[in-house]
């Protein structure tokens, strides 16, 4: 039997990280039975934001890189689409793999579904009920364009039956007769398999820092919402930087490009007391193996990020939420993560509370075994009449 010929598409950095999980399985489980192609979009370009990943996750080197780099929504992910419908054409794959909800994970289920490849979209269901953030629209669009939906959560499986599609579907699967399933979630597989490398070669990084093991908080904010709405980014840095200052806690915050353009642009006078404070560190977005030990290694999780708020339950780090509403509501019912939206006054109780020793809080296994990419390439093959 031929084997089943696949294409990955990723643009964003936490789909870089992603498919690696994917990539190793088939290396250490399916070898043979797949080839993949890996199409990244160039949706990010910095070195920190994407080639880092390759090189440390031992990444192929995309087959095609479409640079599509930074636009507006419309026009980045028609250039996405106008090079994946290309890519599609010439490569003639079984099947097209998307993570996420990013432009290029839109941008892939609209050109794929077109041209009636089945697509297969990890990290399915997921919701925010907030169709004002990008990312609601590419959920929906590539969930409905897709043929075999992972949910990595018991909540994003629930969405997609209220949106009615249906466990009980048989094979064949089409983008009519699609099939859903509850997994677990690729970025679990990821850490198990990563922390302790993480543990091993980025010791030192702490010391770079100047900062102690158990001794910082960990801040990431990235989010369209937060960045392009300068109120919103200043209550939240301002708040973040009295609270550095007056509990004398260093907060270690690799910032996006996009908040720091914002930032430098915007909010000038901030940045450098940022800067310029003894208990901040801004520093350039830091490798996945630094992120992992990071998150392994502090007190406490303050973010927007979906990845990162996942990954402070896999280290068992509290969670601060700078959003209104997230897509991991098991997080937020275990009572682990908070939503703060950008509101000084609930950062503030939400950090006091967290802090408070005797705090007793438990990280049940939400996010499956850590074979989530294993149980996921055995279902392709079964779609595919191989299993
Ligand atoms: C994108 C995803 C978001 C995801 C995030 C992961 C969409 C709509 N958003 O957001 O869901 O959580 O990636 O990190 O797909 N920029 C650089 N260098 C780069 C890339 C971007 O400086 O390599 C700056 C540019 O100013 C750009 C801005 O960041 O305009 C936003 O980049 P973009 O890719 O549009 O969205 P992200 O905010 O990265
Ligand atoms: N990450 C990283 N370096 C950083 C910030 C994040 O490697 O400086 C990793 C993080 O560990 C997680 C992923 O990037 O695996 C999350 O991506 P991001 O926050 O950009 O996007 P989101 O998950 O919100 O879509």
């Amino acid at each position: 039997m031929p084997p089943i010929k696949l294409i990955n598409i990723v643009g964003a950095r936490p789909q870089i990280i992603k498919s690696s999980a994917i990539s190793r399985a088939i290396r250490d489980h399916f070898p043979g039975s797949f080839t993949e192609i890996l199409v990244h979009t160039g949706q990010h370009y910095d070195k920190e934001l994407s080639e880092i990943f390759f090189n440390e996750l031992e990444i192929q080197k995309p087959d095609y890189n479409l640079g599509v780099g930074s636009a507006t929504h419309g026009r980045q992910t028609s250039m996405m689409i106008t090079g994946i419908e290309e890519v599609l054409l010439i490569e003639n794959p079984n099947c097209v793999l998307l993570y996420g909800d990013t432009n290029s994970t839109l941008a892939g289920a609209l050109a794929a579904s077109k041209l009636h490849f089945p697509v297969i979209h990890i990290e399915a269901g997921l919701r925010s009920f907030n169709k004002t953030m990008p990312e609601e629209i590419n959920r929906i669009v590539s969930d409905h364009s897709s043929t075999l939906l992972f949910a990595p959560t018991n909540a994003a499986f629930k969405n997609l039956m209220s949106e009615g599609f249906k466990p009980e579907n048989s094979p064949p699967y089409t983008i009519d007769n699609p099939k859903i399933y509850f997994t677990g979630d690729i970025m679990y597989d990821n850490t198990l398999f990563f922390a302790d490398l993480a543990e091993k070669k980025k010791t030192s990084f702490l010391e770079k820092l100047s900062v102690q093991r158990d001794g910082f908080i960990l801040v990431t904010i990235h989010r369209e919402i937060n960045t392009d709405d300068i109120l919103r980014l200043e209550a939240i840095l301002s708040t973040l930087k009295t609270l550095a200052e007056e509990k004398e806690i260093t907060f270690v915050m690799p910032l996006h490009p996009r908040t720091t353009i914002s930032l430098k642009a915007r909010l000038e006078r901030l940045y450098n007391e940022l800067l310029n404070c003894k208990y901040v560190r801004i520093v350039p977005p830091v490798s996945y193996l630094e992120m992992t030990f990071l998150e392994k290694t502090c007190m406490l999780i303050i973010t927007d990020s979906g990845g990162v708020q996942k990954e402070s339950h896999f280290f068992k780090k509290p969670c601060i939420v700078l959003r209104k509403e997230t897509e991991w509501i098991e997080l937020v019912k275990n009572g682990t993560a908070k939503l703060v939206d950008a509101d000084p006054e609930k950062i503030r109780n939400e950090f006091e509370k967290f802090l408070q020793p005797g705090t007793d809080l438990t990280y049940p296994g939400f996010y499956g075994d850590g074979k989530t990419a294993e149980f996921i390439l055995g279902e392709i093959l079964l779609m595919f009449d191989k299993g």
